[in-house]
């Protein structure tokens, strides 16, 4: 009887030790396959989830987020990030970079050159004569290394020295975490073992409506920048950081995308609507606010936070209905808005930039922090 006894309470030790654990903070991540790329790799999906419905799921191709599961004001539960069901989906061009994380160096480096140290460096060009997103085979387009941890993943990538024409072997690693609070928290770090230029940003298009619900130009924009990088015909900025003020750029008030995104501007022209980087305000102090973002009907709100200097505002411009994402939605101009938090495009060429620069024995870092909330709409 005894022994019986013993027996059935370690069964239940046991068991008690396999089930997931239920605590607030502390959900289980899972794992599932992917599938595999066409040299064989294989790619996993990750969910990391909170106590509070929360869901994130990333995949080992690109560290892409696939998709941001956050709670409504109703109780309701919505996927707010464009991409794909398969594995195909984000291999087959023509590539939007949904969800994933860009590099060696996001956005566009002018004519794929720079200097460093005296050294001429050609990069992969492949947007006209420019460099964009890391080159042909970009951080995006590679099979992260995964450690999962709680409701964290930690993701690492080892870009060889020369790849895309990038000097330097630079380890890349990016921490996801879905906290308590309804975060998506991004942690970038990198070390090098010979001086290069990195940008690292992760590319997601949200849509607080829902992913495929419509476009986004009813959602209201704040960003907390006086100033914005204006652009030339290649999307290159000129250099100049020009005062938002009396012009299309000028978030510093809540505005719905949609009221400005057609202005009879020239940047406006040029970016076939927001495709600039903004200057944020009081950058180098730590993390701090440089984006909120209101979808009214819903009453979702995404605040983001940042330690960068600057943040990329894109409408989803070069989406044209080509694109069939998750759950056989078609993806319009417009069906999406990325906030890519980064050192400016061309720093590399710009000394007056901000230095995008990364010398070996220093480690680079920096975070950004997705922040979802939702007060009652109309
Ligand atoms: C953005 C970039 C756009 C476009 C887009 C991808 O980061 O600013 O010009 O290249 O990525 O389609």
């Amino acid at each position: 009887m005894f022994q019986k006894l013993a027996v059935a309470a370690g069964l239940m030790a046991a068991l008690i030790a396999c089930a997931p654990k239920k605590e607030t903070g502390s959900q289980e991540w899972k794992k599932q396959s992917f599938g595999k790329t066409a040299s064989g790799e294989e790619v996993e999906l990750y969910t990391l989830a909170n106590s509070r419905g929360m869901e994130a799921g990333v995949i080992t191709y690109g560290a892409i987020v696939t998709s941001l599961k956050v709670p409504d004001a109703k109780g309701g539960i919505v996927d707010v990030a464009l991409g794909f069901d398969t594995l195909e989906g984000y291999i087959l061009g023509p590539d939007p970079y949904f969800g994933a994380i860009v590099g060696r160096y996001g956005n566009r480096i002018a004519k794929g050159r720079f200097s460093l140290g005296g050294v001429e460096y050609k990069l992969a060009v492949n947007n006209g004569a420019n460099a964009l997103h890391g080159g042909l085979r970009g951080f995006d387009k590679q099979v992260w290394k995964a450690k999962p941890a709680g409701q964290s993943l930690e993701l690492t990538y080892v870009s060889k020295d020369g790849e895309e024409g990038y000097p330097g072997t630079l380890t890349a690693t990016v921490a996801y975490t879905v906290t308590e609070q309804n975060e998506l928290r991004i942690e970038y770090s990198a070390l090098t073992d010979k001086e290069t230029v990195l940008n690292l940003t992760n590319h997601t298009y949200f849509n607080l409506a829902g992913q495929g619900e419509g476009d986004i130009l009813g959602h209201i924009v704040t960003i907390n920048a006086d100033r914005f990088t204006p652009v030339d015909a290649g999307l290159i900025p000129t250099g100049e950081l020009r005062s938002v003020e009396r012009t299309a750029f000028d978030f510093r008030q809540p505005i719905a995308i949609g009221e400005r995104v057609n202005a009879a501007e020239e940047q406006i022209k040029l970016g076939k609507g927001y495709d600039h980087n903004y200057v944020l305000n009081g950058a180098g102090g730590g993390l701090a606010v440089a984006a909120t973002v209101t979808e009214p009907k819903s009453g979702r709100t995404l605040q983001v936070s940042t330690t960068e200097p600057g943040v990329q505002f894109y409408t989803g411009n070069f989406l044209d209905g080509t694109l069939k994402g998750k759950g056989g939605k078609v993806y319009q101009q417009r069906y999406g808005f990325c906030l890519e938090t980064q050192h400016f495009p061309d720093s590399p060429n710009r000394p007056e930039f901000p230095s995008a620069a990364l010398k070996p024995g220093a480690r680079f870092q920096s975070t950004t922090v997705f922040k979802f909330s939702a007060t009652p709409g109309s």
